[in-house]
């Protein structure tokens, strides 16, 4: 995979982390990652126009960590890339509007990068990196995707979530156990000393061999709280529920990479990749199977610019730039060529 030759800042403020990062090649310079998360606990989710507030106020002290972080200053950096799709429209425009700033100012190219190929490139940080072609499973609050990575910057979507995302049925289970959100790290804990064969939850297999439904199991889970009252075992909860999950994604996520020809192995990407159970039955399917498996590091699961900065140096290797007409999109298909941006 060819990679940008200098130093690329990334930007990203999708949702709610305001977070700035420097990249040389591979090597990551800064990270840095202002979470929102406190606030938005207060409403149990993520409330737009707060959020695009409060990476207004965050976006230039975040940018000066990095850059200290780093031990560089502005002038040498060498391109831009930033989150522009999909995401909250408030919460993008921030990112969006700063990152042109600086391309203009410093005169360097600047990339609009899609959020799930930020994800999708994150399996590079990992001490394995994945090899061409590979499957990838993103997993997050807002995404289930299965994704043939034919090579860099190349993808086609096999399948995804009909309804919840797995993050999001994470959080959405955590909540009914009184976890604070977003509950998927919380319920990984609880689970540690729960039995996860103490509760019969469903594991819904859509008809498509490549997609998958969360929205019965939260349905499942509330009518099992509300069965077995307060006195329920909430350590035997999460763990069952967790196992709910988790077995549906390795049964298809090896399913995909078992049939998708020459797959060098499964990459797993994206917030709910942090969760222990997950990286290690899916480590350990594919090393029953003869397959490569990668994964990164916890702070390049969940979201963060170091990700953003890789696929728009990724891109920009590649040949592609983007003018100052930039624009943000709610919702936007993955590209499927790295010659493709914005869609
Ligand atoms: O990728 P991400 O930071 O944001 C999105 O793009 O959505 O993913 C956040 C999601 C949340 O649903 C959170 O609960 C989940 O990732 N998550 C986890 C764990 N850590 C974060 N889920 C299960 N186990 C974890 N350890
Ligand atoms: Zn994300």
């Amino acid at each position: 995979m060819k990679l940008f030759d200098g130093l690329v800042l990334g930007i990203e403020t999708s949702c709610d982390e305001t977070s700035v990062a420097v990249l040389d090649g591979l090597t990551v310079r800064a990270n840095v990652v202002a979470s929102q998360i406190e606030m938005h606990q207060e409403w149990g989710g993520v409330v737009p126009e707060a959020a695009a507030r409060a990476h207004v106020e965050s976006i230039l002290p975040t940018l000066q960590t990095a850059l200290d972080q780093a031990g560089i200053t502005l002038p040498d950096v060498g391109a831009i890339g930033v989150t522009n799709r999909p995401g909250l429209v408030g919460a993008l425009s921030v990112g969006v509007t700063c990152a042109k700033g600086l391309a203009a100012l410093l005169e360097r190219p600047l990339i609009g990068v899609h959020h799930l190929e930020g994800h999708l490139v994150s399996a590079h940080f990992a001490a394995t990196r994945p090899e061409f072609p590979h499957v990838a499973l993103i997993v997050s609050g807002g995404h289930t995707e299965l994704v043939y990575v034919q090579g860099p910057g190349e993808y086609e979507m096999l399948g995804e979530t009909i309804d919840d995302a797995a993050g999001e049925a994470f959080d959405k289970c955590a909540r009914l156990l009184g976890i604070p959100y977003p509950g998927g790290k919380g319920l990984q804990e609880l689970a540690r000393t729960g039995n996860p064969k103490a509760f019969d939850l469903p594991r819904s297999l859509p008809k498509d061999p490549f997609n998958f439904s969360f929205s019965g199991l939260k349905t499942a889970a509330f009518r099992m709280i509300e069965r077995t009252g307060a006195g329920i075992d909430r350590a035997d909860a999460a763990a069952s529920i967790q196992a709910a999950i988790v077995d549906v994604l390795v049964k298809k996520a090896m399913r995909a990479v078992r049939e998708v020809p020459e797959a060098w192995g499964l990459a797993l990407v994206g917030g709910v990749a942090a969760n222990e159970s997950l990286r290690t039955q899916l480590a350990e399917a594919c090393a029953r199977s003869g397959l490569g498996f990668a994964t990164p590091p916890f702070e390049f699961c969940t979201d963060n610019a170091a990700m953003i900065a890789l696929a728009g140096s990724m891109r920009l290797a590649y040949g592609a730039t983007d003018d100052p007409s930039l624009d943000v999109f709610p919702n936007a298909a993955l590209p499927s060529s790295v010659h493709q941006n914005q869609g």
